[in-house]
């Protein structure tokens, strides 16, 4: 399992304010909870669907069996879980893998170039859109169908397309019955944001070969102790009051900062989490995506000399799969040598802990989530730890951490644009 380091990272004031109001977060996670117990959230409980994980794992060998390709139409919550767990668990320069490829926009020429590009026969296509009416992803879908019916034929087509909605309502359920695509769910009180564990982020995972029951397990263990009422044993809920404290005291920004290439997805996830949840009310924390190193040689010199307003979470790997040993060179040259003998494993996590030191040491307050190693468990207990985070951090903020009422007008405003009835 993961651990949390908190040492040399948060200044002694803070650390005292966090013992002082831990009464605040106690009341806080019982918010969140009873909102579970009542069934209005249910992101916690998708690690108990044995009977759809496993129809999911099914219809993906299914798929997997017919198709080399699967390409996913979807956007924000519909995506972005997915495409964390494919970047961080899968070898994207294995080109004989089973292939998955996110579509989450409507770049005219991205999505062109992409569809151009596939062999239509050996690729299924994932529509994931929990309400069924999001624009883009419905867009993406008419022009995939219409391509598909026209290349393929109509039978062929709906072979080829897997829907995810919502178990009832919206515009996609019906086609279920009326025209026959195999129909995934994501449980009603699931929000996008908090689906990656459902059949959202599950299903294109199982195609491309991810231990999807690991990914659960290491989520349901976070779980079990994110919903304990003991701060020094509960990571999440210190993180969480840790983050709301910092807010309050003007560090409006949360960076999260992977030092993991393989993670730079998860960063963008966090940041829909984030902003999502918790922007609202004239409130919240601007989340800035970053990778370590490579951004030492870009943004490190704002969070270190700009405005004392970050709060920064760092994430390593104590393991990596592959060290990756740095060889000697046949001359002797200052500026490299001392190089030689180390792998890049030590050399990104030296510079890890170098840049959270210096950071700590120039007023900017830190976080390190380590993780034993990059597998499934890890990434599903990563999953959940945020989930969980930022719905205790909304009951801190006093916000519904679940709605996104600010995303309506412009919505609202596209529709009218494009003539839809009604608007
Ligand atoms: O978190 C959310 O609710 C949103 O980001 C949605 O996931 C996103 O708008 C896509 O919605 P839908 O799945 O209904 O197409």
């Amino acid at each position: 399992m993961f651990s949390i380091n908190w040492d040399s990272a948060v200044n002694n004031e803070l650390n005292e304010l966090l013992r002082v109001t831990a009464g605040q977060a106690y009341s806080a996670l019982e918010k969140t909870l009873s909102k579970r117990e009542s069934g209005k959230i249910g992101f916690m409980d998708l690690v108990f669907r044995e009977k759809e994980i496993s129809r999911v794992k099914k219809l993906a060998a299914k798929t997997a069996k017919e198709f080399d390709t699967l390409i996913v139409l979807g956007i924000g919550g519909s995506s972005l879980g997915g495409k964390t767990i494919n970047a961080a668990l899968m070898n994207n320069f294995d080109y004989n893998r089973k292939k998955v490829f996110y579509a989450d926009n409507v770049d005219p020429d991205y999505f062109h170039e992409l569809i151009s590009s596939l062999d239509l026969k050996k690729t299924a296509f994932n529509v994931i859109s929990k309400s069924g009416s999001t624009a883009e992803t419905m867009a993406q879908f008419l022009v995939v169908y219409d391509l598909l019916c026209k290349k393929l034929g109509k039978e062929e087509a709906v072979k080829r397309i897997i829907m995810t909605t919502d178990p009832k309502s919206g515009a996609l359920r019906p086609l279920e019955k009326s025209i026959g695509f195999e129909t995934l769910e994501i449980p009603q009180n699931v929000g996008g944001r908090f689906s990656v564990l459902s059949d959202v982020g599950l299903f294109p995972s199982a195609f491309s070969g991810v231990d999807v029951d690991s990914l659960i397990k290491g989520a349901a263990s976070v779980l079990e102790t994110g919903t304990g009422k003991d701060m020094e044993k509960n990571p999440v809920l210190k993180y969480s009051l840790l983050k709301y404290l910092y807010c309050q005291k003007g560090f409006m920004n949360s960076v999260m900062m992977p030092y993991s290439t393989k993670l730079f997805e998860l960063s963008a996830w966090y940041v829909q989490l984030w902003a999502e949840s918790l922007g609202k009310k004239g409130m919240g924390q601007t989340p800035i995506p970053a990778i370590g190193a490579t951004d030492q040689h870009s943004q490190l010199q704002l969070f270190m000399e700009g405005p004392r307003d970050k709060f920064i979470t760092f994430i390593g790997v104590e393991n990596s799969r592959n060290k990756t040993e740095i060889p000697c060179f046949e001359q002797e040259i200052d500026a490299f040598d001392y190089l030689s003998g180390h792998t890049m494993q030590e050399l990104i996590r030296c510079e890890m802990l170098s840049t959270q030191r210096a950071l700590f040491e120039n007023g900017v307050p830190s976080v390190r989530i380590e993780l034993p190693e990059l597998n499934a468990e890890n990434v599903g207990a990563l999953f959940m730890f945020f989930e969980m985070a930022v719905a205790i951090t909304g009951d801190l903020m006093e916000i519904d951490a679940f709605n996104q009422p600010g995303v309506e007008l412009s919505k609202k405003y596209t529709y009218q644009m494009m003539g839809r009835k009604g608007y």
